[in-house]
């Protein structure tokens, strides 16, 4: 049963000793998951959990939404009635739901050292500083427009640059179409932080390699010559993620020898070399509908975070799926976000605690959202 406290009958120091994460970590499987539903019962509408598709499949059971980082922003902006969203995924998702929820709602991220180690690759500090850089040579004004575009995965301070910059946000299930505005009406365009979904979103549109400067934050210029700059129709950002990075062209090569008729699926922040080497690319609900809507038989060797492969694994016996590297390509920070530290959340709020609020400043809000009610309304265009 979970344990509804009145504060004032037991005390303060009680309802802590209680609620310490440590309690929750000595229990079973079986006790954590009945109190994570005890809880979500107890709680009712008052509370929504959401799910990114990297979560853990004991964490993802608990969920009543799972979505990609663009489906989960817009379910986060349409549970205007949950008082809690509490957001099973990485820090700049949390950050994401509070800036499109309700003034009222609260978001909560289970453990707070669920980041991710590519939006920290660019601060809001080093980003006003390029631009600064970029508009005394001359790449940004004097009738020369540059359109800044972050990738979700960032802070909300660079969304915010962004929304005061004229920019906007993308997921990688957008990024086509908003590339495509911003192209049209730009004459050029600077992408942080992941410079593999800029290169691969670039290169779709045709522009060349040699069109492309790679902006390095730590030296002057971003590295770059003047020449280079004003040069080039697309600026990346040096930015990368760790997870997808472990997956190489030889992987590709490796499964097409061991298996010819195998098809080559992956994310979009895989190295240009993989994807050009892949046969399809996409978002996590991209490559979750690829599969599901393969016929029983197919092959598959997918270039993501483990723990969605394992679960599509898992879902489709009748498939072969494969992990394309044979190396662990999880993302340690989803991890973080056990059950145990999911119960725990939960009966705080049962017991009136909020602990692990995620509230981002009003200002920053403010520029945020209009980066992010762009990206959404532009989608939504798209989609019609
Ligand atoms: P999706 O937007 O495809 O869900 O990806 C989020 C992410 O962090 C991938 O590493
Ligand atoms: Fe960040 Fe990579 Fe993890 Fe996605 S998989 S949350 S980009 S570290």
């Amino acid at each position: 049963m979970v344990m509804v406290l009145d504060k004032e009958r037991v005390g303060e120091e009680d309802v802590k000793n209680t609620f310490q994460l440590e309690n929750y970590l000595k229990m079973s499987d079986v006790e954590i998951s009945e109190r994570i539903e005890r809880a979500r019962k107890t709680l009712g509408s008052r509370v929504v959990i959401l799910g990114h598709h990297y979560q853990r499949d004991d964490v993802i059971a608990h969920a009543d939404l799972t979505g990609d980082s663009y489906q989960l922003s817009v379910m986060a902006s349409q549970r205007k009635d949950a008082e809690f969203i509490v957001f099973c995924g990485v820090h700049f998702m949390a950050e994401s739901a509070d800036i499109l929820g309700q003034p009222n709602q609260k978001v909560i991220l289970p453990d707070l050292g669920a980041g991710c180690s590519m939006a920290d690759m660019a601060t809001v500090e080093q980003v006003e500083d390029a631009w600064e850089q970029l508009k005394e040579m001359g790449v940004i004004g004097n009738g020369k427009t540059v359109a800044p575009m972050t990738y979700m995965n960032s802070s909300a301070a660079i969304k915010a640059f962004c929304g005061r910059n004229d920019g906007v946000v993308c997921t990688s299930s957008n990024a086509v179409p908003l590339f495509d505005t911003y192209l049209k009406s730009f004459d050029k365009m600077m992408f942080f932080p992941d410079q593999h979904l800029g290169r691969n979103t670039g290169l779709k549109f045709g522009i060349p390699l040699d069109k492309m400067a790679l902006w390095n934050p730590h030296e002057e210029l971003g590295g770059n010559t003047e020449e280079e700059l004003h040069n080039a129709k697309l600026l990346l950002w040096k930015g990368h993620c760790s997870v997808h990075g472990r997956f190489k062209p030889w992987h590709v090569d490796q499964v097409r020898k061991e298996t010819p008729d195998i098809k080559v699926l992956v994310h979009p922040e895989c190295m240009y070399e993989v994807v050009e080497k892949s046969d399809l690319n996409g978002s996590t609900s991209f490559i979750i509908n690829t599969v599901t809507n393969s016929p029983s038989g197919s092959k598959w060797a997918i270039g993501t975070e483990l723990n969605l492969v394992l679960r599509l694994q898992k879902k489709f016996p009748n498939k072969e799926i494969r992990l394309l590297a044979p190396d662990l390509c999880m993302c340690a920070t989803m991890y973080r976000i056990a059950p145990q530290n999911l119960a725990w959340a939960m009966e705080n709020l049962v017991a009136g605690n909020v602990v692990n609020q995620i509230a981002v400043d009003d200002k920053t809000k403010h520029f945020a959202l209009i980066a992010l009610e762009r990206m959404i309304s532009l989608t939504e265009q798209n989609q019609k």
